[in-house]
């Protein structure tokens, strides 16, 4: 039977491309000391890897999101410390889907009047767009597969999983969970 996930992206063309995001943003922002904001907890292996290319000064801070309604509608749960008045922001998420949630997170960040906004986002989903929103730094765009590791979840599991793998059957997903992990990791299981 055909395997039920793929590995899209391997550990190594994931470092070589983020590399080339943070050498793209340490120029595009020289002379300016960006708060690098991460949306959690997607971000969080990318965000980790990302920061240790960007060779100018910059902090670092986080925003958790809660999804309600339809729509795509978000709230803020836990917001940054850093006051973003003012201050350049570069907000960093794993994926980027339908573009609800950027979308309505740009906004929340707009009315802080902030001095410029831009985005990265790890992986782009380019065909499941539903708003238009930018996304000024993307490391890969992808189709509308299911993808898992590097930061993103399937029911809160998977995170940890290095490279990115695509879930070919849904279906299958419970039935994987016995040996998907041990399989990545070289382990026991298949
Ligand atoms: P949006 O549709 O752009 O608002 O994205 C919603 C959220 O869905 C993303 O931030 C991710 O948390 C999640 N998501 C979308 N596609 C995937 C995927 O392929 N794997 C894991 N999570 C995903
Ligand atoms: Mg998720």
């Amino acid at each position: 039977m055909a395997s039920p996930y793929l590995e899209v992206v391997d550990q190594a063309a994931m470092d070589r491309r983020v590399r080339e995001l943070g050498q793209a943003i340490s120029s595009d922002y020289a002379g300016l000391t960006p708060v690098v904001v991460g949306v959690l907890k997607g971000c969080i292996p990318f965000l980790a890897d990302l920061v240790r290319s960007v060779e100018i000064d910059h902090e670092i801070d986080f925003l958790l999101l809660t999804r309600f309604g339809e729509q795509g509608r978000v709230a803020v749960a836990m917001d940054t410390a850093i006051p973003l008045r003012g201050r350049h922001v570069i907000l960093v998420q794993g994926i980027v889907d339908t573009g609800l949630t950027l979308s309505a997170l740009r906004r929340n960040l707009e009315v802080r009047e902030v001095a410029s906004l831009k985005s990265v986002a790890l992986l782009d989903k380019v065909p499941r767009r539903i708003v238009d929103v930018p996304v000024e730094y993307r490391g890969f765009e992808i189709g509308d597969e299911f993808l898992l590791g590097y930061g993103l979840d399937w029911a809160g599991k998977y995170r940890n999983l290095p490279g990115l793998w695509a879930v070919m059957d849904m279906g299958r997903l419970s039935d994987l969970d016995a040996t998907f992990p041990a399989t990545v990791f070289g382990g026991a299981g298949g």
